[in-house]
């Protein structure tokens, strides 16, 4: 007998949203925003193995260099860290990554995830004042491109201005094939049509630390009994599309982690924490 409620079930299916992200998804859909074609199989889950080494062996998570096409001006040169990101980081061992779900309030976790080796936050989420639920160390920040006075479409001349004013913060812009790469692998493992838009923040964070660090723990992306529509553990705002997904295709990277998880369902519904293998570690 389980001493412990019901957690994420790896097969959850669209059909069981509640309408309006139903018509959200189906929206995304027949919009196709990205042009996405996809002429590959939709099928049940490759082995949590299979899937491993297919994450490790078609993702690249690469970061812009100087080197990469458009941005080999000398005017670039000057902007882009000369340093990759795992060099400025080095070889990681446990690793945590903090979604910002508002199921971190009163989760009383800053002890344990403070107590990794480096811890990944996203965007905007702070420390400050909540130190006992989300912890204060924070090793990598994974921001989307709205992020810098919501300039999404002057993002570059946003980069330049940031790198001027923090020229001895190393911050990279991450390769944008990396979530298309990643979208084929979340396509290719579900039953249903995905949302043909990039994989959420979460989603990539998960798999940039995969390649930085021997092992990965990831709270509160799976939610634990303390699942709420509070969006964020920092912010009153309500909306089940932050955990279940509307934009993103975030119930089936949810199915796909939870496929993969090496750790306990008590870990899940006590701790919202999965643990997932660095590709150092896996064997293909
Ligand atoms: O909202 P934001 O993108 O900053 O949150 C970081 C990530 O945490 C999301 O991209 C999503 O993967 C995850 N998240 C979640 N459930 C929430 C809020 C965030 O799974 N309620």
């Amino acid at each position: 007998k389980a001493a412990f409620g019901k957690v994420w079930d790896k097969d959850s299916s669209s059909r069981n949203l509640i309408p309006r992200l139903q018509k959200v998804r189906k929206n995304y859909l027949a919009m196709n925003k990205y042009n996405v074609t996809y002429n590959g199989k939709r099928s049940a889950k490759l082995s949590p193995e299979k899937l491993l080494c297919q994450l490790r062996d078609r993702v690249n998570v690469t970061m812009i260099q100087r080197s990469d096409g458009p941005f080999g001006t000398s005017e670039w040169q000057q902007y882009l860290p000369g340093k990759s990101l795992s060099e400025t980081v080095g070889h990681l061992g446990r690793c945590a990554v903090v979604s910002s779900a508002g199921s971190l309030k009163s989760s009383r976790l800053g002890h344990e995830i403070d107590s990794h080796d480096a811890v990944l936050r996203f965007n905007g989420a702070p420390v400050r004042g909540f130190q006992d639920d989300v912890g204060q160390k924070t090793t990598i920040r994974l921001v989307n491109s709205q992020w810098y006075r919501k300039p999404d479409y002057n993002f570059f001349e946003s980069y330049k201005a940031y790198r001027r004013t923090h020229p001895e913060q190393p911050f990279y812009i991450l390769n944008p094939k990396m979530q298309w790469q990643l979208w084929d692998i979340l396509q290719e493992n579900s039953l249903e049509h995905i949302q043909p838009n990039p994989p959420s923040s979460g989603m990539l964070g998960i798999v940039l630390m995969m390649t930085l660090c021997d092992q990965v723990d990831v709270y509160e992306f799976l939610p634990s009994k303390r699942q709420t529509d509070i969006c964020h553990y920092y912010q009153k705002f309500h909306d089940h599309a932050c955990t279940m997904g509307a934009y993103h295709p975030l119930l089936f990277e949810k199915n796909l982690v939870k496929h993969m998880n090496q750790g306990t369902d008590e870990d899940i519904y006590t701790h919202g924490k999965v643990t997932l293998p660095g590709f150092r570690q896996v064997q293909c």
